[in-house]
């Protein structure tokens, strides 16, 4: 299928940085927030990191403009009625994603693929909740998504080929390096990173060394781009604790469950980044 017109649901950072790169490599998107203020932000959001990228050469300005007029924002789900490739990125919620699909099941065009950005949900239950569950496949984005170059293209356990095929075209255009899996919890890097990221936070207390000196230890003994703290912050600890509930959920390993000390952290607001302090203030 010859994609040209993305719809992202969610604008949030997931949502926002796949849009991003999807203007910037020349598709046309839309994206769908639940108001015209959270759509404006995340448009704001988007030309800034352009902006940057003029600033500093990597880009021109007129670059920038055309990406930026590639880029509508909606609150109506039925703008996504025209699109080829619609990539859920919503909150972590089986529920949710379940009921949005059925909708966009009815809304879009039928050989639309209909895709999700879940980090630790089953993309074959979230197929599940539609008619059509051959043209629903996960692409699973790394945050932050405009940086990190994999795109994780899930097969669900009734996804059709042509489905899968246009989702792995779809992240060649993009630029990204797409690594195609089956639909198992975690897929392939949250399968090793969640359990990873539980560890460190548990040497945190056992060790008793500080958030600083365990990233100090990560990225100058293990060669880690940033300390397993910080990338907690990034993630988002409830984003974080959410995957490790859902993949302790399917595989009961003790590894994979949020140690009490994140899931405390969740509990009182402390968020990582988005919320102004995690691990750190910010
Ligand atoms: N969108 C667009 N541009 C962005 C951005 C964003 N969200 N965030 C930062 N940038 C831009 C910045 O503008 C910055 O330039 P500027 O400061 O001059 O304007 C530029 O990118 C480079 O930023 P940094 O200097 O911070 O870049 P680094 O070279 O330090 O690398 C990194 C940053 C790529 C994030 C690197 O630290 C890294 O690889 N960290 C690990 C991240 C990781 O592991 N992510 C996976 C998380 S797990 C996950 O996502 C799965 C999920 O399911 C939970």
């Amino acid at each position: 299928m010859d994609v040209r017109r993305i719809g992202v649901v969610g604008l949030g950072a997931m949502g926002a940085g796949i849009a991003q790169v999807a203007i910037e490599a020349g598709f046309e998107v839309v994206g769908r927030e639940v108001s015209d203020e959270l759509g404006a932000k995340a448009a704001g959001r988007i030309r800034h990191f352009l902006s940057r990228k003029v600033e500093k050469g990597q880009r021109t300005a007129a670059e920038r403009d055309a990406a930026v007029g590639r880029l509508a924002t909606a609150t109506d789900l039925a703008e996504l009625a025209d699109c080829d490739l619609v990539i859920e990125a919503i909150v972590e919620e089986l529920d949710a994603k379940q009921e949005l699909f059925g909708e966009l099941e009815r809304l879009c065009r039928a050989d639309a693929v209909l895709a999700t950005n879940t980090s630790a949900l089953s993309v074959t239950e979230i197929a599940a909740a539609t008619s059509s569950p051959e043209r629903v496949v996960g692409m699973h984005f790394f945050n932050p998504a405009p940086l990190m170059p994999l795109v994780e293209v899930v097969r669900a356990e009734l996804s059709t080929d042509e489905a899968v095929e246009a989702a792995l075209g779809v992240v060649e255009r993009l630029g990204k390096v797409a690594v195609p899996c089956h639909d198992t919890p975690g897929f392939v890097v949250n399968r090793v990173l969640i359990p990873l990221l539980n560890d460190c936070v548990r040497v945190l207390d056992e060790a008793r060394v500080t958030p600083e000196s365990l990233d100090a230890a990560m990225t100058n003994g293990a060669g880690w781009p940033m300390g397993p703290c910080t990338l907690v912050d990034l993630v988002g600890i409830d984003v974080h604790v959410h995957a490790s509930e859902a993949l302790y959920e399917k595989l009961r390993e003790p590894r994979m469950a949020p140690p009490p000390r994140l899931v405390a952290m969740r509990n009182a607001g402390l968020l990582g980044r988005k919320s102004g302090r995690g691990f750190y203030a910010y």
